[in-house]
């Protein structure tokens, strides 16, 4: 179960993203996202050690809800932890009146695309030459709408 980041959590979340992104954000580019009303940053703890094993950040903007970030610290990937993330993300996006969630990730990223793809998200749309090396940018989208 995932919980909202604050105080030490932002510095731990700083953490993972030099561990996983090649351009990660920083601990004051963090705390200033977690003083946003529109942002909201959650991660998961590993009951044993304390760790921060995974965080995702995203906004909720009136019915749009969108994915900037999620990542596993390398040595807890492939035992759920994002799909966790996005399942308390999903459960939030829809308690906060959202009709949709999307969300762009670089085409060559099969990973996380299939995580996507294993919580429902649909392909929507590509940006095209997106990213600074040129690389396109699929969306992928989650309808919410006439959801109970
Ligand atoms: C993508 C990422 C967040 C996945 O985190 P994770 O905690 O390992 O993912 P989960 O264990 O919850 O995976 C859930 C499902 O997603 C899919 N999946 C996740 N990683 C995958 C991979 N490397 N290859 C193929 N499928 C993958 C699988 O269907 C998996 O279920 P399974 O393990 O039962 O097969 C992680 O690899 C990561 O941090 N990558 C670097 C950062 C990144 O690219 N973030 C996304 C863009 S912001």
């Amino acid at each position: 179960m995932s919980e909202k980041l604050w105080g030490t959590g932002i510095d731990e979340a700083a953490y993972l993203e030099e561990c996983c992104f090649r351009k990660p954000w920083g601990s004051s580019f963090l705390a200033s996202l977690a003083d946003n009303k529109f942002m909201r940053l959650r991660g998961t703890y590993d009951a044993e050690s304390g760790e921060l094993m995974g965080y995702c950040c995203y906004s909720v903007i009136f019915e749009d809800c969108e994915l900037m970030r999620i990542c596993t610290q390398p040595r807890f990937r492939r035992k759920g932890v994002a799909a966790g993330l996005l399942d308390d993300l999903i459960a939030d996006a829809r308690a906060s009146g959202c009709d949709r969630i999307f969300l762009e990730v670089r085409k060559s990223n099969r990973g996380a695309i299939s995580l996507y793809e294993s919580r429902g998200f649909a392909y929507s749309y590509t940006r095209y030459n997106y990213y600074e090396n040129g690389e396109d940018a699929l969306v992928y989208q989650l309808s919410l709408k006439g959801d109970a």
